[in-house]
C-alpha cells in the first residue's frame, strides 16, 4: 500500500510542477498586462523608453550601459557619438559624465528625439549641451568634431544590410584615428529574428559578415564576447555580443 502511494506521488510530481508554472506564468502575464494598459500611465519615465525597449527594464539598460562604457575607458574629455540614441535610455548619465558639449546622439525618428530632449529637461542637464540630430539616414550626417568614442547599444541589429554599411563607411571616414566604435550585435547564423519591432528588422548576423564589411572601409572587427559576460543583473541571451571596431593600420 504504501508503495503503491509512493508510485502515485511520483507520477503526480510533473503534474505539480505544471500547475506551478502555469499559475506562475498566468500571473506574470497579468502583471504585464496591467502595468502596460494601467500602471505605466503613472510613470512618464517609462512611457517614454518604452519607445526603446521593454519600459519594466530601462533603468536597467541605462545603467549598464554607463557602466560598461566606464570599464571600456570612457573620459568625461572623450567626444562621444551616440548612433540610435533613442529616448537617451542610455544618453542620460553618459551625458552627465561628459565634459559640457561632448555629447553628440541621433536617430531616425523624430519622436524620439522629441523625446530625447523632453528627457534632457527633465534631467535638467541642458547646460551640458548635447547635440541631439533627427536625420533620415546615417549618409545625411555631419559632425563637426572627430568622434573618438561612438557608440551604438541595440542599434545595428536594426539596420538592413545597406544602413550597415553606411554606418561602417560614416565611421570610417569621421572616427579619430586611435578611437573607437563599440557596437552590440547579434551574432549567429545568418537570419531575420521574428516580425519587427517599430517597423525596423532584427537581424541576427555571423561575425564575418561584419568583418567582411570592415574590411571594405578600413575597419577592424572583432567581438568583445556575449554581453551577458558584463552584467550581472540582466539575463541577456548569448547571442548577443559587444563588437569593438577600430581603424586598421594602413
Ligand atoms: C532598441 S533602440 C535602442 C536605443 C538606445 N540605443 C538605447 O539603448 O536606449 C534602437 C534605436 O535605433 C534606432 N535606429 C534604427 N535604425 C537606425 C539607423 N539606421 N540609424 C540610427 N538609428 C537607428 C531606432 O530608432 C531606435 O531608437
Amino acid at each position: 500500500m504504501k508503495h503503491l502511494k509512493n508510485r502515485i506521488n511520483l507520477l503526480l510530481e510533473p503534474l505539480k510542477n505544471i500547475k506551478i508554472y502555469f499559475l506562475r506564468d498566468i500571473l506574470k502575464n497579468l502583471f504585464y498586462l496591467f502595468y502596460n494598459r494601467f500602471l505605466i500611465q503613472f510613470s512618464p519615465s517609462s512611457r517614454r523608453h518604452k519607445l526603446v525597449g521593454n519600459p519594466l527594464n530601462w533603468k536597467l539598460f541605462r545603467d549598464f550601459q554607463l557602466k560598461f562604457l566606464i570599464n571600456q575607458g570612457l573620459k568625461p574629455q572623450d567626444q562621444f557619438l551616440e548612433i540610435g540614441c533613442g529616448t537617451l535610455r542610455g544618453g542620460i548619465p553618459v551625458i552627465k559624465f561628459l565634459n559640457e558639449g561632448n555629447y553628440f546622439g541621433y536617430d531616425v525618428r523624430k519622436n524620439v528625439i522629441k523625446e530625447a530632449r523632453k528627457e534632457v529637461k527633465k534631467n535638467k542637464i541642458k547646460y551640458k549641451n548635447p547635440t541631439l540630430i533627427y536625420i533620415s539616414g546615417v549618409n545625411k550626417l555631419s559632425l563637426n568634431i572627430r568622434p573618438n568614442l561612438i557608440w551604438a547599444f541595440l542599434v545595428l541589429i536594426h539596420m538592413e544590410d545597406q544602413n550597415l554599411e553606411d554606418t561602417f563607411k560614416f565611421v570610417s571616414n569621421n572616427l579619430e584615428k586611435d578611437g573607437v566604435f563599440l557596437a552590440s550585435v547579434n551574432l549567429g547564423i545568418r537570419e531575420k529574428l521574428g516580425g519587427n519591432w517599430y517597423g525596423f528588422p532584427v537581424q541576427k548576423r555571423p561575425l564575418n559578415f561584419y568583418k567582411e564589411i570592415g574590411k571594405k572601409y578600413n575597419l577592424k572587427v572583432k567581438s568583445l564576447g556575449p554581453l551577458k559576460n558584463f552584467s550581472e543583473v540582466i539575463s541577456f541571451s548569448s547571442i548577443k555580443q559587444m563588437l569593438e571596431i577600430r581603424l586598421s593600420e594602413k
